[in-house]
């Protein structure tokens, strides 16, 4: 039976129709009621405001709830790989073993880049980002790759081109950056740990694949790979109603994760906890200062804006902290800062008052320091974990008979109308 909310407004009383998820969620429907009252809503950064139905990823903030196409992530991240994962958000089900054959198949067929676009690295400055870089040579890949003619092969065929050329991508930038041969992908090796051959690997230390790290590696990207609606999906479902294709789309994506409240947390945690051991600063120091009004400072890695309990993302990493460091025999003193940090802001009341809880970037940039990645391509790490919910995101937005091209309204605030003035009259 439809639930209905009214509003009054004026001499008007309409109804508008209240939407529930499966999982109880409730939502007014509000298309009609521009044209039924001539209102808007207002909603600064879409807090209040669902921008689709969609059948991907649920998550309770409340209850630190997050879970892909049904299944928790913690159970994924126990039994799943990343690969397995990637198809899950995409095709909506695990795959049966010849499907995750097929599908591995081609993440293997598409691994290599277009040796034209190994120059494109040589042109950055050498102190580029590589979330710049990225962001660009994604959006590049449409040059290379020209779309099929057949829509839902164009699709398929795209979709592992990106997500198996995105790591080779992120690997290449690494062994530029710092003047290195190149190391191509190889057939023998799995996703996860082709990446770290093909970042660390080198003629005079071959790399040593460890079946723990590679696991690690498997969780950290399986816990990054969808969050619903958050600001980069949100990017990405925006370019893409303009039905551009899936690559401009991406790009867009990334570049919205580089943010320091977004993606680009994970290297800010790090960078924040590196500045309290360099200068002697406590948790409190730090914690005072990001309570206080007078500066933008917030503490990096806590605070969401759906979660209002421990990020369940969070939770499996720092456990897998320990795990990995103890693995690697190493002893990172910006681990014991970070727990000291958060237990210090746990009973702090502000932190307390304000449902202030560590996110999935609080403790992810100790395992990858662990794994020796550079801080600067942390946020390229959350990005390869991402892109699969991405690419499910806007595939479903694509297929949705309702989707339409974004476009808010406004309120506008601005002068009344005015007559111009010449120049020698203002
Ligand atoms: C990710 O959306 C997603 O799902 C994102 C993500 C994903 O997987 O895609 O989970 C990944 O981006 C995680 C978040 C990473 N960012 C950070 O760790 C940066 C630090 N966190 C904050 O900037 C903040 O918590 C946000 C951006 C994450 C959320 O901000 P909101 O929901 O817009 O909340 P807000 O800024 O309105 O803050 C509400 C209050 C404010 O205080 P008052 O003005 O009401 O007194 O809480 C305070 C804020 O000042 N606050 C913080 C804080 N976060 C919020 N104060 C100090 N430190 C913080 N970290």
């Amino acid at each position: 039976m439809t639930e209905y909310v009214k509003i009054i407004y004026g001499d008007k009383t309409i109804e508008l129709p209240v939407i529930t998820g499966t999982e109880g969620e409730k939502a007014v429907d509000i298309s009609t009621l521009r044209r039924k009252t001539g209102l808007i809503t207002l909603d600064p950064g879409y807090t209040n405001t669902g921008s689709c139905l969609s059948t991907i990823t649920f998550m309770d903030g409340e209850k630190g709830i997050l879970r892909y196409r049904g299944i928790p992530v913690d159970q994924l991240a126990e039994h799943s790989t990343f690969v397995e994962t990637a198809y899950l958000l995409i095709n909506g089900a695990l795959p049966k073993r010849k499907e995750l054959e097929t599908f591995s198949g081609l993440l293997n067929d598409q691994s290599l880049v277009h040796e034209d676009m190994q120059n494109f690295y040589q042109n950055f400055p050498r102190a580029s980002h590589p979330m710049g870089i990225l962001s660009s040579m994604v959006g590049a890949m449409r040059s290379f790759y020209p779309a099929l003619q057949i829509a839902e092969e164009e699709i398929n065929i795209t979709t592992t081109r990106l997500i198996s050329k995105i790591r080779t991508m992120a690997a290449m930038s690494y062994k530029i950056s710092r003047g290195h041969k190149v190391v191509y992908p190889r057939p023998d090796l799995s996703y996860c740990a082709n990446f770290l051959n093909m970042m660390f690997d080198t003629p005079v230390k071959p790399y040593h694949i460890d079946g723990d790290i590679v696991r690690a590696l498997n969780v950290f990207w399986i816990l990054h790979a969808d969050h619903e609606q958050n600001c980069s999906t949100t990017a990405v479902r925006v370019v893409g109603s303009g039905r551009v294709n899936l690559y401009a789309s991406i790009s867009a994506g990334i570049a919205a994760l580089w943010g320091p409240l977004h993606g680009g947390a994970n290297q800010a945690v790090i960078e924040m906890l590196q500045n309290m051991e360099k200068n002697g600063l406590s948790a409190n120091d730090v914690i005072e200062k990001a309570k206080g009004k007078e500066t933008s400072f917030r503490l990096m890695g806590f605070g969401h804006r759906v979660y209002k309990t421990y990020d369940p993302r969070a939770k499996i990493i720092k456990k897998m902290c320990d795990k990995v460091l103890s693995k690697l025999n190493i002893q990172d003193p910006l681990l014991a800062l970070a727990k000291e940090l958060e237990e210090a802001a746990l009973k702090d009341n502000y932190f307390v008052e304000h449902d202030l809880y560590p996110n999935v970037d609080f403790y992810s940039g100790i395992i990858l320091r662990a794994l020796g990645i550079p801080t600067n391509m942390f946020t390229v790490m959350f990005a390869i974990g991402r892109l699969p919910g991405w690419i499910a995101q806007w595939k479903e937005s694509m297929e949705d008979p309702d989707w339409k091209i974004s476009r808010p309204r406004q309120v506008y605030m601005g002068k009344p109308e005015r007559d111009y003035k010449p120049i020698d009259e203002r």
